[in-house]
């Protein structure tokens, strides 16, 4: 059977989470495969809120099993948080629902305290990361010194923990951090107690043997834009949101991926730092973020608003093979005059159609206009009633693309979703 893959094409923040839960309806199983709870998906259905950070986005759907999968990074203080308030406010068991990858790695609250030294010690080049972990947990992954999930049912855990915690303590002095390194332990133990209610698996294993029989959705964090390889290094996040990532953070082989949905904003935003080719600075750029509520869901930053970068967007098609396009928030754009589509670039004085390689380049974007519609979308639910002008806006797209946009999101509801 088929791992479908859904992901953020721009830089996070696309609407991941509603989508994946509209979704999670076909699928019995949902697999995050990369990040940590720097991720914030936000769902809204029966007139409630929720913002998912490490948990996946089809634990509210009755029969979907969630698996959290080899490639994320978990923070067990931040999970136990998350879950609890889940399942105080719905009644949900959490802990039948949702299966850890053993192999899954650890964010010790040291990690944290990492993140934001590293941040301070880069003043105005800092990336602007969430300051969840994520980059130092990832460099341990990778440096070969991280613990993981399964690892807290080894017998000599709390010493292990104490010979990680100990490396970031001299880390942190070297770096002439002040911080009290211990503040978090006693909430860590309790917390990584807390995470032995759940079924730790194998997930290789796990998923493969649902594979024999039922079709998995894997939902990506972040987006293309912030791929460690392909984003705009070194503004980015520190793991493989592209669909290669799917198979890696999962144990799953490339011959099992199905349909790959790409999420993408009628416009783009992005938090922290790093190029925006079409980033807006004037008063369209505020309205967007105003109509968007352009917040971050985990920080509260604003988020940098802007123009959709087709440039960007077909670039980070190409990587993962999207198969389906998903459009989100195309009713913010219903009381522009014109709407604006960058089709090309200027880099450093040259035509191009490429995303450049050096991140300090200077991009200047070439825009096509097109004629606002001026209709409120909230309210459609069919292809047959949407206006003329937001056709031809989208037939352009899939043109531009060569993949057909197969979902138009109209609003924050579940409800509020066309399939065409
Ligand atoms: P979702 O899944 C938007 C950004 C941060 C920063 C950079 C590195 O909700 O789309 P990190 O904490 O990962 O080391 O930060 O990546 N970033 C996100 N931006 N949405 C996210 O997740 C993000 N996760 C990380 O703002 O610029
Ligand atoms: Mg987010």
């Amino acid at each position: 059977m088929k791992l479908d893959v859904v992901l953020g094409l721009q830089w996070g923040d696309e609407g991941k989470g509603k989508i994946v839960d509209v979704l999670a309806n076909n699928y019995p199983v949902v697999a995050r495969f990369q990040g940590g709870p720097n991720a914030g998906h936000s769902l809204h259905f029966d007139g409630k809120s929720f913002v998912l950070r490490s948990v996946p986005s089809g634990i509210f759907r009755k029969d979907a099993k969630n698996i959290v999968g080899n490639g994320v990074v978990l923070d067990p203080i931040t999970f136990k948080g998350e879950c609890e308030n889940i399942a105080e406010k719905t009644g949900i068991p959490v802990t039948r629902r949702i299966v850890i990858a053993k192999k899954a790695h650890l964010i010790l609250p040291t990690h944290r305290l990492l993140d934001a030294a590293n941040e301070a010690a880069m003043g105005k080049g800092k990336i602007g990361s969430t300051l969840k972990g994520i980059g130092p947990t990832y460099t341990d992954k990778i440096g070969r010194y991280g613990l993981r999930v399964g690892d807290i049912l080894a017998a000599d855990f709390a010493e292990r923990y104490a010979k990680l915690q100990n490396r970031h303590i001299t880390l942190l002095n070297q770096m002439g951090f002040e911080c009290d390194p211990h503040a978090e332990d006693a909430a860590f133990m309790e917390a990584v107690e807390y995470l032995k209610q759940f079924e730790l698996v194998d997930c290789e294993y796990y998923i493969n043997d649902i594979l024999k029989t039922q079709e998995v959705l894997a939902e990506g964090a972040q987006g293309s834009m912030l791929d460690v390889d392909y984003g705009s290094y070194p503004f980015v996040t520190s793991s493989s949101t592209a669909c290669a990532g799917a198979c890696i953070g999962l144990g799953v082989n490339p011959h099992h991926i199905g349909h790959v949905y790409g999420i993408f904003k009628a416009y783009c935003t992005r938090v922290g730092s790093g190029p925006f080719p079409t980033e807006l600075f004037d008063e369209t750029g505020e309205e967007i973020r105003r109509i968007g509520h352009e917040f971050g869901a985990v920080t509260g930053r604003p988020r940098r608003c802007g123009w959709l970068d087709l440039v960007a967007l077909k670039y980070a098609v190409m990587i993962s093979g999207v198969t389906d396009l998903i459009m989100m928030k195309s009713d913010c754009l219903d009381t522009f005059e014109t709407i604006k589509v960058c089709t090309s670039y200027i880099v450093d004085g040259q035509p191009s159609d490429q995303w450049p390689f050096d991140t300090f380049a200077n991009i200047e974007p070439v825009y096509t206009e097109f004629k606002g519609w001026h209709t409120d979308l909230t309210h459609c639910r069919t292809e047959d009633e949407l206006p003329q002008e937001f056709r031809d806006y989208i037939a352009f797209m899939e043109q531009y693309l060569g993949v057909p946009i197969k979902i138009i999101s109209v609003g924050p509801d579940r409800e509020a979703t066309i399939m065409r």
